[in-house]
């Protein structure tokens, strides 16, 4: 499209990035609401900032898999689209997509994957898909397999809680057990990522060094990143988060190789719903796993 140029992120870019995401996330969420969800609401400033936050983190790591769309035609510093992947190891994996919806089907994102993709080098590669036609369109003729997601939602009754035990409080000398986990089941260590989530959010995991498993819980008592050798842990990692939670909670991102966690949520009288993909290529979708927000 003329005057749009798609060029590599900068830090200063990421003020003027979040806005144009929350915009774009915003619309597509109206756009898909089922009428049983409530309205979407705009991000918070709070949200806005953990936001520019994460993404600055992930840009310093990895640069070249950090990219912009900017029209040349508007004002200085005016972000239309954005493509955030990185390279961890031999897995790639794209933390946010978009293009502001006044922007939208003119070959922009288009061009945005282009230049994310060339940074994959041939990897593995994993991430989350809204069912957004556009988006699907892009991520299938890009090669990904396309997952049907379930996710959970209500309030945790509180009468089906077990005691769980077998768990700890993480450490940062947890993350050389916990990066060889994740290669077996997604190709990859977190490496870096663990670093961060670790100083951002509370990080639980399995004694038992035989059967490994951690998991990240977030101020609302959301589980963001969850990882197991074996289901029964995946399932105590996945009631202690439960345990955690604060009024309506949510648990996404569940593909049909995780049924451990659908038994889970129905035990705790959780609603089952589906919502967009997990897409990946190159690798098998990931068992006792729920990949997290930004990091997969
Ligand atoms: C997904 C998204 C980034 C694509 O950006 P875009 O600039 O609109 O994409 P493009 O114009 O390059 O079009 C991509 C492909 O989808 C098609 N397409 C675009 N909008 C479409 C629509 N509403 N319905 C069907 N197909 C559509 C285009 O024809 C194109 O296919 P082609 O290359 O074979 O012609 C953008 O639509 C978006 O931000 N959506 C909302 C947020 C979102 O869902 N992000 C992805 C989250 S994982």
């Amino acid at each position: 499209m003329d005057g749009v140029r798609v060029r590599p992120m900068r830090e200063d870019d990421l003020p003027f990035t979040e806005r144009a995401s929350a915009a774009t996330f915003l619309e597509a969420d109206r756009a898909t609401r089922r009428v049983s969800d409530p309205q979407p609401e705009p991000r918070s400033a709070t949200a806005a900032r953990q936001w520019v936050e994460r993404m600055r983190f992930l840009l310093r790591v990895d640069p070249g898999g950090c990219w912009v769309a900017v029209d040349s035609r508007q004002q200085s510093g005016d972000v239309v689209g954005f493509a955030i992947s990185q390279n961890r190891e031999r897995l790639w994996y794209l933390a946010t997509y978009g293009v502001l919806p006044s922007h939208q089907g003119q070959g922009i994102g288009k061009r945005l994957m282009d230049a994310a993709l060339a940074h994959a080098e041939g990897r593995a590669g994993i991430f989350f898909s809204s069912a957004h036609p556009g988006a699907t369109r892009r991520y299938r003729l890009a090669g990904f397999s396309l997952h049907p997601q379930m996710r959970m939602v209500g309030t945790v009754d509180r009468s089906t809680l077990p005691a769980v035990d077998g768990l700890r409080e993480g450490r940062a000398d947890d993350v050389e057990w916990m990066d060889a986990l994740d290669r077996r089941l997604r190709v990859a260590g977190h490496g870096p990522d663990h670093g961060y989530l670790l100083d951002s959010l509370r990080l639980m995991v399995s004694r038992d060094r035989r059967k490994p498993g951690y998991v990240y819980i977030d101020d609302r008592g959301r589980a963001s990143l969850l990882a197991a050798a074996h289901p029964e842990t995946a399932q105590r990692l996945l009631w202690e988060a439960l345990a955690a939670s604060q009024g309506r909670t949510l648990v996404n991102c569940i593909t049909a190789s995780n049924e451990w966690a659908i038994d889970v949520g129905l035990a705790a009288r959780l609603d089952i719903g589906q919502e967009g993909y997990l897409a990946v290529r190159g690798m098998a979708v990931p068992a006792n796993y729920l990949a997290g927000g930004h990091f997969l």
